[in-house]
């Protein structure tokens, strides 16, 4: 069955194989060979001349998935006035339309699962559970996103004045947006800023990341078919450089981004800069996650926890775990448990439903990490670290790894990948971690393991972060169930899948009329 956006919905934390019929021979399929598929921008003349670059499975690069052409910056200016041009018609189509195409967008997703799975597996290395949640995640995005902007769109609210005067609140489309997504979320990300820019009436210029273009293309293709005007939603497949020649344009009317906190600062330091219009900025970066665990808590579910928050995903969600605080009376316990539970993580091809971690992005990623570790090892704080399998030797992966920290200001930067740090702390020192977590500046998601209510409210009302997870796991955010952003260095708000997230892409209108 297909997730569809109500009480029925469930996290997807909570995911089995069981709930998806075809799967297992799906698994099997993707071990087969692939048709090529290719990805490049539309309506753009001087981007034909671009070179194709290959995309190669990040778990096994001697696999080609295919090509993608960037888009080249002589195209922009074209493809903004296109945009610009469209806008207007399209704004006056009217909310119930736009929120129509979108449902329908909605179901041709929901029926292209199989494609879909196969992509986000092959194209940006995700488990088969990752894939399925990713792709459930959008079809709710497209029908949240619709639904919301039904409720909000559909009549101007009526304001109360003195008689013989009529006053009203009208919501519009801004203008032209520009959609900047990460590699990490391809398709949920990607559509889900598309989604509630188009929804509320504007245009937009699609920037997908460099990594994962085909998914980018495939799913602006869907939406193209199910009738959106191609001068409405344009994908312009690029590189960093094309992003900020994006952010540098005139008479934009905002941008939504996600991915890191540097190039986050970046494009508000370039949309400050800007002449000619003051454009609205959504930007959704990372984060330094912790989990704070009292000696109340239940050690199994702690470890369950802990481990599938920092390793899953291969820790390449902004949500994942990155510090874990244990009261100094459950430390060595713990850490004992999550040596033991570590051993039995499954790494490998991410088609194969063994693997709890698949690989890394690409090789910068790669390198990165492998630099962070042997620092860890070299300042002999590694507890422990797993090691690969032979067979992934032709892929991006790394093996998980715990080590240990003073606290978090040692840590340095977000380290995006499957790296645990642990450190302890006193009872009467758990204001002053909170305190600590807060000066980091970041304030994305928050685990607390307690089963004292009065401790788990504290942490959490004295916290600054967007989203708090009380005896459970901390990823895996439900569209309108966890409205999912974060904090301080963290993001600007509003909440994704929240009830909140359309009003940044609207101008609001007042209208009087004297009767
Ligand atoms: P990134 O910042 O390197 O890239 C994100 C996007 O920005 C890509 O499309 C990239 O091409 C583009 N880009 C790069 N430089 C640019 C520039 N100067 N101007 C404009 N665009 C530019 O991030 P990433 O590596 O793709 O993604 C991982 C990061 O995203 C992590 O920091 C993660 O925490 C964050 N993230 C945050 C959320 C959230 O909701 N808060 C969700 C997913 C990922
Ligand atoms: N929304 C994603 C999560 O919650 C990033 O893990």
């Amino acid at each position: 069955p297909v997730a569809l956006y109500g009480p029925s919905r469930r996290n997807s934390c909570g995911l089995s194989f069981a709930d998806e019929p075809g799967l297992l021979q799906l698994a099997e399929e993707l071990r087969g060979s692939l048709p090529l598929a290719r990805a490049e921008p539309l309506l753009a003349q001087n981007s034909a001349e671009s070179a194709w670059q290959a995309v190669r499975n990040p778990a096994d690069t001697r696999q080609l998935l295919g090509h993608w052409r960037a888009t080249a910056p002589e195209d922009l200016p074209a493809a903004l006035q296109a945009a610009r041009e469209a806008q207007p018609a399209w704004n006056a189509r009217g909310v119930r339309a736009r929120a129509a195409l979108l449902e329908q967008a909605a179901d041709a997703l929901a029926s292209a699962r199989a494609e879909f799975l196969v992509l986000l597996v092959r194209e940006a290395g995700k488990t088969l559970p990752d894939a399925l949640a990713e792709w459930r995640e959008a079809v709710d995005l497209l029908r949240y996103y619709a639904s919301q902007a039904h409720t909000l769109m559909a009549a101007p609210q009526t304001l109360p004045g003195p008689t013989g005067e009529h006053n009203e609140l009208q919501l519009h489309g801004r203008g032209v947006f520009v959609c900047i997504s990460p590699w990490n979320f391809p398709l949920a990300i990607f559509s889900g800023q598309i989604a509630a820019a188009l929804v509320t009436g504007n245009c937009v210029l699609a920037k997908s990341a460099e990594q994962t273009s085909l998914i980018a293309a495939r799913m602006v293709q869907l939406l193209h078919a199910c009738g959106l005007p191609r001068a409405v939603l344009q994908l312009l497949p690029g590189d960093g450089a094309l992003g900020a020649a994006l952010c540098a344009l005139p008479q934009l009317a905002g941008v939504a981004f996600t991915g890191s906190l540097p190039v986050a600062r970046s494009i508000a330091r370039s949309l400050a800069g800007g002449e000619q219009a003051l454009p609205v900025l959504i930007a959704e970066t990372g984060g330094q996650n912790a989990m704070i665990v009292d000696s109340s808590a239940l050690p199994e579910q702690v470890v369950k926890d802990a481990l599938q928050s920092a390793f899953y995903s291969a820790g390449q969600r902004c949500s994942c775990l990155r510090i874990l605080y244990l009261q100094e009376e459950i430390y060595e316990r713990t850490v004992q448990m999550l040596i033991g539970a570590m051993q039995e993580l499954g790494i490998g091809d991410p088609a194969l439903l063994a693997s709890d971690l698949g690989p890394l992005i690409d090789a910068p990623a790669q390198a990165a990490l492998n630099a962070y570790a042997a620092q860890l090892r070299a300042e002999r704080r590694v507890l422990a670290e797993l090691s690969l399998p032979p067979e992934t030797g032709a892929g991006y992966f790394f093996a998980p790894l715990l080590a240990q920290v003073r606290d978090i200001a040692q840590i340095g930067e977000e380290r995006f990948g499957p790296i645990l740090h642990v450190c302890s702390y006193r009872a009467k020192e758990l204001d002053a971690v909170i305190d600590s977590l807060n000066a980091s500046g970041y304030g994305l998601t928050l685990g607390v393991h307690s089963r004292i209510e009065s401790t788990w409210r504290r942490v959490q009302q004295r916290a600054r972060v967007g989203n708090c997870y009380v005896n459970r796991g901390m990823t895996g955010a439900v569209v309108g169930t966890q409205p999912f952003g974060g904090e301080g260095l963290s993001g600007t708000g509003p909440k994704a899948g929240g009830p909140h997230y359309l009003l940044r892409f609207v101008s609001e209108r007042t209208l009087t009329v004297n009767t």
